[in-house]
């Protein structure tokens, strides 16, 4: 892999990072707040949750009583993770997308731990400090681990992974990451996908499930309130980040589950009619009484839907893999 844009960094014997040059990140920011609050309605990209703070009220709020799909997905890898690997025979190379703590990956890598002599490990994150701060813990853990992180969006390193001859790969997605997706986005990622994967590759998603409305519901309405606070959270970047004037006060976390959408939507609601300066903008935006900003979307899974996106991709299900009670699934997914 050599490009113009790349610039590698070996932080520690077995940690290498790959980091392409990011065109400026709070330019980035700057342009899709002020383009998601001119438009109507108002929305803010969801991948702006995840700033220090974002990222941390994350991992709290996967460990809340509320909030079931990161510890029932983790069951699922527990109980399946050795069909999983015994599923692809030979040794594994483990590329992951978006990383985060890599909690769960390391159900794997205690897998593989007992097969391989060395294990190599490409998780791809946007951050470099996530990806050394936890690869160094992995790497205390694991002695026969070797990671290579891609700091990039998916679609460069994906794009950077298609020529890359080799061990064979299994793809990790997991978290119900793709639900952020609108289903024609979510086709084109896992088309992208499909065009970095080998034949002998695998992707291993995880996707929660539709189920009753009211567990769905209670797992983006905490009564902790630390979904709450992760929501607005991003009227405090923008306060941080880009000089705005936002008071938290004057807005309201909300989600809930649309059921013929197949989807939790979460917005911020303007609890008044109110004027707010970003200064980063030089400008300011009006909030009508009751007018929200919509920040996220989480689709919740059938088998159908799955399908009718592995379809149009090149893919099929070979594994499912569920929990006792059917609200998740962890599914090997192969090219056709
Ligand atoms: C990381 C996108 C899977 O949709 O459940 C958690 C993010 N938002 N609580 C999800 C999230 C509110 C999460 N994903």
């Amino acid at each position: 892999m050599t490009r113009p844009n790349l610039v590698r960094r070996k932080y520690h014997e077995r940690l290498v990072l790959d980091i392409m040059e990011k065109s400026d990140a709070r330019e980035d920011f700057r342009a899709d707040v002020e383009l998601g609050l001119s438009s109507s309605p108002k929305s803010i990209p969801p991948k702006y949750f995840y700033d220090e703070q974002g990222s941390r009220l994350f991992e709290q709020i996967t460990r809340l009583e509320a909030y079931y799909p990161t510890r029932t997905e983790a069951s699922i890898l527990s109980d399946h993770g050795l069909e999983v690997i015994d599923a692809m025979g030979e040794a594994v190379t483990i590329v992951e997308l978006g990383s985060g703590s890599s909690t769960k990956t390391r159900l794997l890598l205690d897998i593989l731990a007992h097969r391989q002599q060395r294990v190599d490990y490409i998780p791809i994150d946007i951050s470099p400090t996530v990806v050394t701060r936890f690869g160094e813990q992995l790497l205390a853990d694991y002695p026969m681990l070797h990671i290579r992180g891609l700091i990039c969006d998916y679609h460069q390193a994906l794009d950077a992974l298609k020529e890359e001859p080799g061990q064979r790969r299994l793809f990790l997605f997991l978290g119900s990451s793709l639900g952020n997706y609108h289903p024609h986005q979510a086709t084109e990622l896992l088309q992208e996908v499909r065009a970095a994967m080998a034949d002998h590759d695998r992707l291993l998603l995880g996707l929660d499930l539709k189920k009753d409305p009211e567990v769905l519901h209670l797992a983006y309405n905490d009564p902790e309130g630390v979904t709450a606070a992760f929501n607005l959270n991003l009227l405090e970047r923008i306060n941080r980040e880009l000089e705005g004037r936002f008071e938290l006060e004057r807005f309201a976390h909300k989600a809930l589950y649309n059921l013929e959408e197949g989807r939790i939507e979460m917005y911020l609601e303007s609890m008044m009619h109110q004027l707010i300066p970003i200064k980063a903008m030089e400008r300011s935006f009006t909030f009508r009484q009751g007018e929200t900003i919509h920040t996220e979307n989480s689709y919740k899974f059938d088998r159908q839907r799955l399908e009718n996106i592995l379809g149009q991709c090149d893919l099929k299900i070979e594994r499912q893999f569920l929990d006792h009670r059917q609200w998740f699934s962890v599914n090997l997914i192969a090219p056709l």
